[in-house]
């Protein structure tokens, strides 16, 4: 085997490796209530980018950059679109949910210590676009990951991530002075947390339950029926978590 290469049987966890994986994967929690004063310690968020850093991307395109921002003035700059664009998607949820809409708190940008930018950079390819000749959306999906490890590194570490996505992406772009082939894709709130609350906001204030796993696994086929001892064994473990 060369020797930069890992042995498969040798790079399974450990189960408390596993496990911590795994506690990460479930107690994450997209976060915009409860955030603490405290600075955030640059070898933490060091920390936290390197694991965005390591996210897979098409073609090893590696298309994200991190902008962090501090300045409370530029956030409430950013604040401020939130609460326009929030008034702008208000007349399109369904008139019944409306009133429980005005009462969610989704961001959290002025309350956390920093807010990060995760961007995609769309010429970064240098004319050979691996993997994106026929998706060329595949650079999104990689910032996307990156996105993802943050969070979950994130969650790690006690640090809470809310993701804000009700902002005018234009608007955004001109705040940030972001270039027009660099797309914004996604702005989060960063810092540490008083709580992680057990289950997602959205579920607890009855907008939205975890759709049955089992449910969603098809077979073969979009649609297609079958895979009845994966289903049950799905339907067993997620049985097993709402109990725990
Ligand atoms: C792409 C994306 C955009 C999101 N935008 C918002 C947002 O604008 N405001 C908000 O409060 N939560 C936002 N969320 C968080 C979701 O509401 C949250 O992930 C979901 O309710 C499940 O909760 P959990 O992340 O705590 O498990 C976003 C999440 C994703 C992945």
């Amino acid at each position: 085997m060369p020797a930069d290469h890992t042995h498969a049987s040798s790079g399974c966890f450990d189960t408390a490796a596993q496990d911590a994986v795994y506690r990460a994967i479930f107690t994450r929690r997209d976060v915009r209530s409860h955030f603490l004063p405290d600075p955030l310690d640059d070898e933490v968020l060091a920390r936290l980018l390197m694991a965005a850093h390591h996210a897979p991307s098409v073609g090893f395109m590696q298309p994200w950059n991190f902008i962090v921002i501090r300045d409370l003035q530029r956030r409430q700059k950013v604040r401020d679109l939130f609460l326009a664009a929030r008034q702008q998607e208000l007349p399109h949820i369904a008139e019944e949910r409306q009133a429980l809409y005005r009462k969610l708190k989704l961001e959290g940008i002025c309350e956390s210590p920093l807010n990060l930018v995760v961007t995609c950079d769309r010429s970064r390819s240098q004319n050979s676009p691996l993997g994106r000749w026929h998706n060329p959306e595949m650079d999104l999906y990689s910032t996307v990951c990156a996105v993802q490890n943050f969070w979950l590194a994130a969650r790690a570490e006690g640090v809470g991530v809310g993701w804000v996505s009700i902002i005018d992406r234009e608007a955004l772009k001109q705040v940030l002075a972001i270039p027009e082939h660099v797309v914004p894709v996604a702005y989060l709130c960063v810092g540490r947390v008083s709580e992680f609350a057990l289950r997602p906001d959205l579920e607890r204030h009855g907008w939205g339950n975890r759709l049955p796993l089992a449910e969603l696994v098809m077979s073969e086929i979009f649609g297609g029926d079958g895979e009845s001892g994966l289903k049950e064994t799905v339907t067993g473990l997620c049985a097993g978590r709402t109990a725990a």
